[in-house]
């Protein structure tokens, strides 16, 4: 499905009755990759899955895409479907997009899942690590981010046995729109520390990672729940940074009995 929001047509997947979940997608990906969770949580809640702004099925206009103005992207979504409040899942960018909700309106989150992200800004290597890779996308476009990114992303396990999965992540990365990997490596870039939202944050929060992830390990999440008045953590074991899809019965155990709770 799509819907105007704000400047851009939004792709969207709606599923399901009860309690609304909204899905936040990870950077180069898309709202596919939510669809071992979309499946199971279906059976429970309303599971709302959009593509952020350059990607997917939704439009990318130039950017820089601010967190900010991806959550407002995902504020305009709920107040079309008539969501009050919703919990809400983003993982690594999808976390970031997320705790920009949260800072922008609190009272729309009943709940929160922070999956393989941080609420720290970039360091200054990271921002220059942006930029280059900027460079590279306006250059090359993007399928050198499937290399780049792969072994960030899984497990060395998951890339040598499951060729499938890799094929999936793969696809979804060269599906990104050049300008849409642009706007949102620029937002990254420039995103502020959340970690005030986090100590602000009036509702539950879980923070669930992949064991073997090196690009936010679990020291982080550790760290993040701790921060939070009432957070949690859950470690999933061999996975990488895409815990979600590595490993999803585990994930969606996590997810259900933290949603159910
Ligand atoms: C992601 O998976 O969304 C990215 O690793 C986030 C980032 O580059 O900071």
């Amino acid at each position: 499905m799509q819907v105007r929001v704000n400047d851009i047509r939004m792709g969207y997947d709606d599923f399901g009755s009860g309690n609304a979940v909204v899905f936040l997608h990870a950077f180069p990906l898309n709202r596919r990759m939510w669809e071992p969770q979309v499946s199971r949580l279906k059976e429970r809640f309303r599971v709302v899955v959009p593509d952020l702004r350059g990607f997917g099925e939704t439009e990318s206009p130039p950017g820089p895409y601010s967190m900010e103005m991806m959550a407002r992207d995902v504020l305009g979504l709920l107040d079309h479907l008539g969501i009050a409040s919703a919990a809400l899942v983003g993982l690594s960018m999808g976390g970031y997009v997320a705790l920009a909700f949260c800072r922008l309106r609190p009272e729309r989150v009943s709940s929160l899942v922070l999956a393989d992200t941080k609420a720290t800004p970039d360091t200054p290597e990271s921002k220059a690590a942006r930029d280059d890779m900027v460079r590279q996308v306006q250059n090359c476009g993007v399928d050198f981010l499937v290399e780049t990114m792969l072994p960030r992303l899984l497990t060395q396990k998951t890339i040598q046995s499951a060729p499938q999965v890799v094929q999936r992540v793969a696809d979804m990365i060269k599906s990104t729109p050049p300008a849409g990997a642009v706007g949102a490596l620029l937002g990254m870039r420039d995103r502020p520390d959340s970690t005030d939202v986090l100590r602000s944050l009036r509702c539950p929060l879980l923070c669930i990672c992949g064991a073997e992830d090196a690009v936010t390990p679990p020291s982080v999440a550790e760290e993040m729940a701790s921060t939070a008045p009432n957070g949690r953590v859950r470690i999933i074991p061999e996975a990488g940074h895409l815990a979600n899809i590595e490993q999803p019965d585990e994930f969606n155990k996590a997810l259900m009995e933290f949603l159910s709770s």
